[in-house]
């Protein structure tokens, strides 16, 4: 049954002066991408050694410095995975790795054996303390929650004599923070740091999970502030935040506990974790670059990112996902396009960006403004006119936009998106593709006296049969429709008539655009040349070929 009086909401913790509110974020973290543990972990299958070994280089080559690689005392592939990093010399000079382990002794003496000859590492022990595992889970009261933390602190410490050749971080995370009182966490930690003893010059890392995300982010905030606010020691540890997004806000909760002291964050890449998975490194890190704040990691190649995250974790992207999804560039709708196409048109190289529908320029993360504006019902004349331009160098006027952005609209009802090389054949079907049976064959130029202008004869054919029309240059192309009308025998009226240079991707260099009154009825053609002149006369025998052939199919 949906029943929500099943539920009792979150206790918030009373806090006056709260500082965050008023914080900014000036800078980036330190990340730590725990894709290859806590992400790894969340599988249906977990990553095997060559899909660890691709993941961990993309890591590494992102610029992630502090990288959790594995859970080593708990799987052989991830002991492995260690041993393979370490023997054969594959962890960059900055970067430290990080391994996770439950405060039990003999899990911890298996993670140091994983972590022998290891230049840098991070230990990461852990043990639960909310209420729900203290007294259902576990059957233990808060001193033995302490206890254990104590314990498996003094564990990671002695254990950690036994390998001088390498130097320590040691990290503590009291599992289920979000939901344990926080002045209780505050002590479990406390009594940990009393252990390690850590100094400003030798940092202990306090990682507080939202294990599983209960409440707002406003309310994870004040829990941060409030530890951050109360905790021993605060200046010899290193606050590290490691939210999961169970209401969808681990992003969110990730930046607010920022404001509230933190200084380094935990999460994946695209957020695959346990259930809705972790905090997304790259939605957090993109905020941050959105704002013009360096990210410290390099997204550019986003493809990469996707695709191999893909490979590794054979979970697709959402087309929808934040700054990386496929589609998140595109605008399909009308009055989108229209804007997005004004905006691009005026924004310069050396400017902040400033683009209507676009956050950020996509050409950051290695997309091309191709894929920003596509086609469907939903689209108007400024998507048709922007293919048309950028993809085969046609600009229409306003008019002959309408007109053909009305066609494709037509065309893609009921059929979904229209792809480019569709909407050029929409456009070449209904504007040019009349080429008899009149067409142009050629035409002179008698210059008389200077007064008297030009005079042309324009050479046409008929079927089989050619003639010609005689024109001058002034008012040329309405004496070409006066002579062309005689021939013909029905009227001939230029509505409308635009001339443009065409782009880079056609052969000719001219393109006319007339709208015809042939005989009352109006008629819009197009033709290309490199000859402008003539690509107007092909225009109007192509709006004349249109009425004639529809005679014909009439009769
Ligand atoms: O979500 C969590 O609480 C964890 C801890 C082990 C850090 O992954
Ligand atoms: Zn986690």
């Amino acid at each position: 049954m949906f029943d929500h009086t099943k539920y009792r909401p979150f206790a918030a913790i009373p806090k006056a002066n709260r500082q965050w509110p008023a914080n900014t974020i000036q800078s980036a973290p330190i990340w730590c991408a725990v894709d290859l543990r806590d992400g790894n972990q969340a599988l249906i299958e977990p990553m095997n050694v060559s899909q660890k070994q691709k993941m961990w280089k993309l890591l590494v080559d992102l610029g992630f410095k502090d990288i959790e690689v594995g859970f080593p005392s708990a799987s052989q592939t991830d002991f492995d995975f260690v041993r393979w990093l370490i023997e054969e010399n594959q962890i960059p000079e900055d970067v430290t790795i990080q391994v996770l382990v439950q405060a039990r002794d003999e899990l911890i003496e298996r993670t140091y054996e994983s972590l022998k000859g290891a230049k840098r590492a991070i230990v990461h022990v852990y043990n639960s303390t909310s209420p729900v595992q203290r007294n259902k889970v576990f059957n233990l009261d808060k001193q033995g929650i302490i206890d254990i933390a104590v314990k498996g602190a003094q564990k990671v410490a002695s254990e950690a004599v036994k390998y001088p050749e390498t130097q320590w971080t040691f990290q503590y995370s009291p599992e289920s923070f979000s939901s344990t009182e926080t002045d209780f966490a505050i002590d479990v930690c406390n009594a940990v740091i009393n252990v390690w003893q850590p100094t400003p010059e030798n940092k202990a890392i306090i990682n507080l999970p939202a294990t599983v995300e209960c409440a707002g982010p406003n309310v994870f905030a004040d829990q941060v502030e409030t530890f951050c606010e109360n905790v021993t020691n605060r200046e010899s540890l290193i606050i590290s935040i490691h939210t999961h997004n169970d209401r969808g806000c681990a992003v969110a909760a990730a930046e607010l506990s920022l404001l509230a002291g933190a200084d380094r964050i935990e999460g994946t890449l695209m957020g695959n974790g346990e259930r809705t998975g972790n905090m997304d490194l790259i939605t957090m890190a993109m905020n941050l670059y959105s704002q013009g704040i360096d990210p410290k990691v390099d997204l550019s190649d986003a493809t990469r990112i996707t695709r191999t995250v893909e490979e590794c974790t054979n979970i697709p992207t959402h087309a929808r996902h934040p700054w990386v999804g496929d589609l998140v560039y595109t605008a399909f709708s009308g009055s989108h396009q229209d804007a997005i196409k004004k905006c691009l048109a005026v924004q310069k190289d050396d400017v902040p960006w400033d683009v209507a529908y676009l956050p950020i320029d996509p050409k950051d993360l290695g997309r091309n403004y191709q894929s920003v504006i596509r086609v469907n019902s939903q689209s108007g004349k400024g998507g048709v006119a922007y293919i048309l331009e950028h993809e085969f160098g046609i600009q229409l006027p306003r008019w002959m936009q309408i007109d053909v952005s009305q066609k494709v609209q037509a065309a893609s009802e009921g059929k979904g998106e229209m792809s480019s090389q569709e909407i050029f054949d929409i456009f070449h079907a209904a504007y040019s593709s009349h080429q008899a049976p009149l067409a142009v064959i050629d035409y002179d130029i008698q210059a008389k006296s200077s007064d008297a202008g030009k005079t042309m004869h324009i050479q046409l054919q008929n079927q089989h049969e050619t003639f010609s029309i005689e024109s001058h240059s002034d008012g040329a192309l309405e004496a070409f429709c006066q002579g062309l009308s005689k021939h013909l025998g029905v009227s001939l009226d230029i509505i409308q008539y635009n001339q443009s240079s065409l782009g880079e991707h056609t052969q000719a260099s001219a393109l006319a655009c007339v709208e015809l009154s042939v005989a009352g009825h109006p008629f819009k053609a197009c033709a290309q040349d490199n000859d402008s002149l003539k690509a107007s006369f092909m225009a109007i025998i192509t709006a004349c070929n249109q009425h004639l052939n529809s005679e014909v199919i009439a009769a």
